[in-house]
């Protein structure tokens, strides 16, 4: 796998870029940078945030304010897409006051020829517009446009590299994502992530280990690896290396962190790694583990490689192995072709696994998968009702999970503070979150919390005693 590093020349583009930043606003100027999507994006984010610090930014939290807005954009779904459209629209006013503002948009939808094209064509006051494999061209972007070139669009299709050595601004200080593979292979039939993301790419775990090391030094106390299936990691490396081999070696770096992962795919989760799950101390009792559907022939149609009962034989080997472990998935409903009956199974299923969290999605077409082109014959009104009927259902599943907690002491990473005064937010391994009265300092620690109420979002409790 091609590893690329920013160049000399990427280094002199920042230099460019900054001075004429600078002599642009007279200050440093202000950037503000959102990220849709998922943790994949986000982290993406943290390296766009980085080059911008690299480039002299500083950074608010609000577009009115900054003088470059760059959204880090999401295709997964259409309202995914409409929300980066809806906020880019309102940009429209603010370029209007303040000429020398620059936007750039970037990430999954960009990655799309047919999304460039309209933005080129239908938002004339946005400057630059790259794609997911255009990260490192950045500061290049920037300086052309800044130097009183035309807008700026690198969108060009790729298999895809991976970029080490970019700079990082994280997003938080707690919690950290730590990327270890990029891309999809697997081409589920609805999805565009495979198009706009390339290849499956596994980082060399030299250097993964490097970059959890120096997040256990700066004292993040939780680190979640990222991949769209990190099951699959290690495929393509000269190094003989799989996803529970890598699990145990972070797991073994000395420090008072947690560990957890995600997207686990159902059809590459295999005994080996549910068996270092259990073994991994340092490990979440907690496994997304992305179904999709009941049914076996929307799982053929929707090209996922496994049937539900190999889905409950993998469940049950974890239950057997990992004490407490709990489960979350996420459900599409209304792919195409499906019928109310298998929709049926999908919640015959739920009800039988008991999922502590379930990320649903009403079917999105999206232009270019398989699944655009296929007969969808049930309309939208009656997907939605389909799904209202499931979010009842886990709904009911869930008061009954939380109200069981009660009275439990249970383990918890403060992570935050909750919107009442005086109290912290925090989750459990579990990932569930605990709301309990505390001070700012318990921030970033775990402690003991122990559950008093119960609502379907969040449990509260009094704190019993810290480590
Ligand atoms: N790689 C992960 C998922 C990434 S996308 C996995 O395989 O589990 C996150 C979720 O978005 C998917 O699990 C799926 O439930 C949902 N999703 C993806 N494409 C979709 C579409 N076209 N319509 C509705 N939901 C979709
Ligand atoms: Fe999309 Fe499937 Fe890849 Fe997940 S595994 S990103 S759902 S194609
Ligand atoms: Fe969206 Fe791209 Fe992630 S499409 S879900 S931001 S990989």
């Amino acid at each position: 796998m091609h590893i690329e590093r920013p160049s000399a020349q990427q280094q002199d583009y920042a230099n460019l870029a900054s001075k004429l930043l600078c002599e642009r606003y007279g200050r440093s100027p202000l950037a503000y940078v959102h990220s849709f999507g998922c943790q994949q994006n986000l982290s993406d984010g943290e390296k766009i945030s980085g080059m911008l610090a690299q480039m002299g930014c500083n950074f608010t939290d609000s577009p009115e304010k900054a003088d470059l807005v760059i959204y880090n954009t999401c295709a997964v779904r259409e309202n995914a897409e409409d929300r980066v459209l809806g906020n880019v629209g309102a940009l429209k006013p603010l370029k209007k006051q303040r000429s020398n503002m620059i936007i750039g948009l970037c990430g999954c939808m960009m990655q799309q020829q047919q999304m460039a094209d309209k933005i080129k064509r239908s938002y004339p006051y946005v400057d630059l517009v790259f794609g997911t494999h255009a990260l490192l061209e950045l500061p290049q972007l920037l300086y052309q446009r800044l130097s009183g070139q035309s807008r700026q669009f690198s969108t060009a299709d790729s298999d895809g590299c991976i970029i080490e050595g970019l700079p990082l601004r994280r997003d938080g200080t707690i919690k950290a994502n730590l990327p270890i593979m990029y891309g999809c292979d697997n081409f589920c039939t609805y999805c565009i992530v495979p198009y706009v993301r390339g290849r499956e790419r596994s980082r060399l775990s030299s250097d993964i280990l490097a970059e959890a090391q120096e997040l256990v030094a700066q004292g993040y106390r939780e680190i979640t690896l990222l991949g769209q299936n990190v099951n699959s990691y290690g495929k393509g490396l000269e190094e003989q290396i799989d996803f529970a081999d890598l699990l145990r070696r972070i797991n073994a770096i000395e420090g008072d962190f947690i560990l957890r992962f995600m997207t686990s795919h159902p059809k590459d989760c295999t005994p080996k790694l549910i068996d270092a799950i259990a073994e991994c101390e340092k490990v979440c009792n907690h496994i997304h583990l992305p179904v999709q559907s009941g049914s076996d022939r929307v799982l053929t149609m929707m090209n996922r490689h496994y049937t539900i009962a190999q889905y409950e034989a993998l469940i049950a080997y974890a239950r057997k192995k990992i004490l407490d472990v709990t489960f979350s998935s996420d459900i599409i409903v209304g792919f195409p072709g499906e019928t109310y009956e298998e929709f049926q199974q999908t919640l015959a299923l739920i009800k039988r696994i008991g999922y502590t969290a379930l990320f649903t999605f009403i079917y999105s077409p999206r232009e270019g998968t398989k699944a655009a082109s296929m007969e969808d014959p049930v309309p939208y009104a009656e997907k939605s009702r389909w799904m209202q009927e499931l979010l009842a259902v886990q709904s009911q599943i869930r008061e009954q999970q939380q109200a069981q907690q009660i009275g439990r002491t249970l383990r918890v990473l403060a992570d935050g503070e909750a919107s009442e005064s005086g109290w912290l937010s925090g989750r459990t391994v579990s990932n569930d979150i605990v709301q309990f009265a505390a001070p700012k300092q318990k921030l970033g620690s775990f402690v003991d919390v122990t559950i008093e109420r119960a609502l379907n979002w969040a449990l509260f409790g009094r704190l019993s005693e810290t480590k």
